[in-house]
């Protein structure tokens, strides 16, 4: 069995209530002020539970908050670059007091998902937020607009997860991080490079992911399977091209496949630094940061993301991120490149922006075998006619 990473802040939170006490509290949680929470909070709230975001024992009070948005630091110092907070209209937050019990349940469902004990109530100056956590205010960031929809009162404190979210598909590929670190271990991979992705993986993806793996025993392909903006390819068309990928150009014994159940924030370099961070703690010793990572439009540089790492120490990271620059299939080498290894010009480069390849897919026509595996390009052509097709 290989040695695993140390979890972010020494040690993997775990804030999950099960068995009798599980009962008591579900039965106590019942007599509780009843907080409505929507998917994104449950899952924030899950994360934390399971230990995804060590250090964080719950929602951020005002202190860290302040920390966090100030300095990309929890107020002990620990690096931390996305708040997560649970933003609570201001009326019901003016009854809370602090030290009180609220039970937090799913608006959709009606299920108890957990408990916070209020700490903190504060209100915050939501645009300093926005501008610091996403270098923008403007409201056709999909971020800002998520963060201006929300109330500006937030409630801190730490919490208890008492239901795990049930999800619908591909049940099979949700691990949580005390598992998937079981489960490298056992495997006696001493380093393993974590993928983000919201995407489908196309080749660029594949050779960034390859070039790393040359490197570190294996790969964890972790896409990101919540809330994303509306135009994005949906996570179980893109669950099913991970699976025809996998199954056709990558060595069974050294990829491990699992989703992140997490809100994609569209934060560019500061999500860049949460991604890598949640990743130590599902084991990962590396971490992949291409080109515009967790980008969305122009509102970052194309290497910011990667800039951003030194801000801090290696030692503060912990896991090591590996920077890939923006990556190619040149006509002339006929294979996969960057301007770090071709020395051709920009006529040479295939370049298909996303809207063109979505176009393509939208017309039943493959993109070229240069840019996406055509096994991926027929599911993502069939999920764009029948979401429900299976492979
Ligand atoms: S992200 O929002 O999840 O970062 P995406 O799924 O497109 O978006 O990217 C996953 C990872 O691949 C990120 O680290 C990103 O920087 C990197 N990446 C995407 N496309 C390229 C490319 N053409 N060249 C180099 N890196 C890339």
């Amino acid at each position: 069995m290989g040695e695993t990473i140390r979890p972010h802040g020494g040690a993997l939170i775990n804030r999950v209530i099960e068995g009798e006490k599980r009962t008591s509290q579900l039965e106590h949680a019942a007599t509780l002020y009843s907080l409505n929470i929507d998917a994104w909070t449950i899952s924030d709230l899950d994360l934390i539970g399971v230990g995804a975001f060590s250090p964080l024992t719950g929602f951020l009070g005002e202190q860290d908050y302040h920390s966090v948005v100030e300095r990309m630091r929890l107020k002990d110092g620990t690096v931390w670059s996305i708040p997560i907070t649970l933003a609570v209209e201001p009326q019901i937050a003016s009854d809370f007091a602090i030290g009180q019990e609220v039970a937090l349940v799913g608006a959709q469902d009606g299920i108890i998902y957990g408990i916070i004990e209020v700490q903190s109530i504060y209100h915050v100056d939501q645009r300093k937020e926005a501008l610091n956590v996403f270098k923008t205010d403007d409201e056709a960031h999909p971020g800002v607009q998520k963060l201006f929809s929300r109330p500006s009162t937030y409630i801190g404190g730490p919490i208890q997860v008492l239901n795990r979210p049930k999800p619908d598909k591909f049940e099979e590929f949700y691990y949580d991080p005390a598992v998937t670190r079981q489960l490298f271990s056992e495997k006696g991979w001493k380093s393993v490079v974590g993928f983000q992705t919201r995407n489908p993986v196309h080749r660029a993806h594949e050779y960034i992911q390859k070039s790393a793996m040359e490197i570190v025993d294996a790969l964890f392909l972790n896409p990101l399977v919540g809330e994303t903006k509306s135009d994005d390819i949906s996570a179980d068309v893109r669950m099913r091209s991970y699976l025809v990928l996998l199954e056709n150009y990558y060595p069974k014994d050294r990829v491990f496949l699992g989703v992140f159940p997490a809100a994609m924030r569209y934060a560019g370099p500061r999500e860049a630094i949460f991604h890598a961070m949640v990743r130590k703690n599902y084991g990962c010793t590396h971490f992949i940061v291409g080109r515009d990572h967790a980008g969305v439009g122009d509102y970052y540089g194309t290497y910011e993301a990667q800039e951003i790492f030194s801000n801090f120490t290696p030692e503060e990271l912990g896991i090591t991120p590996l920077f890939f620059e923006h990556s190619f299939f040149c006509t002339k080498c006929a294979n996969m490149a960057s301007s770090k290894t071709c020395p051709h010009g920009k006529e040479d480069h295939l370049h298909l922006s996303g809207t063109k390849v979505r176009a393509l897919l939208r017309d039943g026509q493959c993109p070229p075998p240069q840019f996406t595996r055509p096994e991926v390009a027929e599911v993502l052509i069939q999920g764009m006619k029948d979401p429900e097709y299976q492979v």
